[in-house]
């Protein structure tokens, strides 16, 4: 497979475009790593299809491209979203100050993320089968 950089992915419902699932900052050899961001549009939202794409395509990182460890930065005031890593048990690793300039600003971001081998059972089978661990998150405290 020839290296990317990048992989982008459209999210579908019953064959209508609703979001996007991007993944970034492709590294490979000793780091193979990648970056994750998403959305959907209101529509659609709480109904599990982000938690479940993200499921599906760091499995396919893992699995067939050969990541280690994948990565997903969320600002912390976005609870939707930190919903997504909890309910998959991305770890919580800390946060990124002033990560990236959004709305005229430089923002925080929480960092979280998983590596390979503590998913032996894939991402999206651990979830399904509410195999996920209670982590701690800062929010939580
Ligand atoms: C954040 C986002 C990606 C979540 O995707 P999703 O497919 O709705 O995920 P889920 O269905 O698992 O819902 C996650 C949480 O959203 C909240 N939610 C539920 N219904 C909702 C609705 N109608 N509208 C907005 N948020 C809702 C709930 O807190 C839910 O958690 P719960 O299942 O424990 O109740 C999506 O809302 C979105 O695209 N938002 C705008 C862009 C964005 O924030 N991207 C992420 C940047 S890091």
């Amino acid at each position: 497979m020839d290296e990317q950089s990048g992989l982008p992915f459209v999210i579908e419902v019953s064959g209508e475009v609703v979001g996007q699932l991007n993944v970034a900052n492709m590294l490979y050899g000793s780091v193979s790593s990648a970056v994750l961001g998403y959305w959907v549009v209101p529509e659609v939202a709480g109904r599990g299809i982000v938690p479940t794409a993200v499921a599906l395509a760091s499995d396919y990182l893992f699995n067939i491209v050969g990541m280690h460890r994948i990565e997903i930065d969320i600002r912390p005031e976005n609870k939707p979203s930190l919903r997504v890593v909890e309910k998959l048990g991305f770890r919580y690793e800390g946060l990124k100050q002033g990560y990236i300039h959004i709305n005229g600003a430089w923002r925080d971001h929480y960092v979280f993320s998983l590596t390979h081998e503590e998913v032996p059972d894939g991402v999206l089978n651990r979830w399904l089968r509410r195999q996920v661990p209670q982590l701690k998150y800062p929010w939580n405290d």
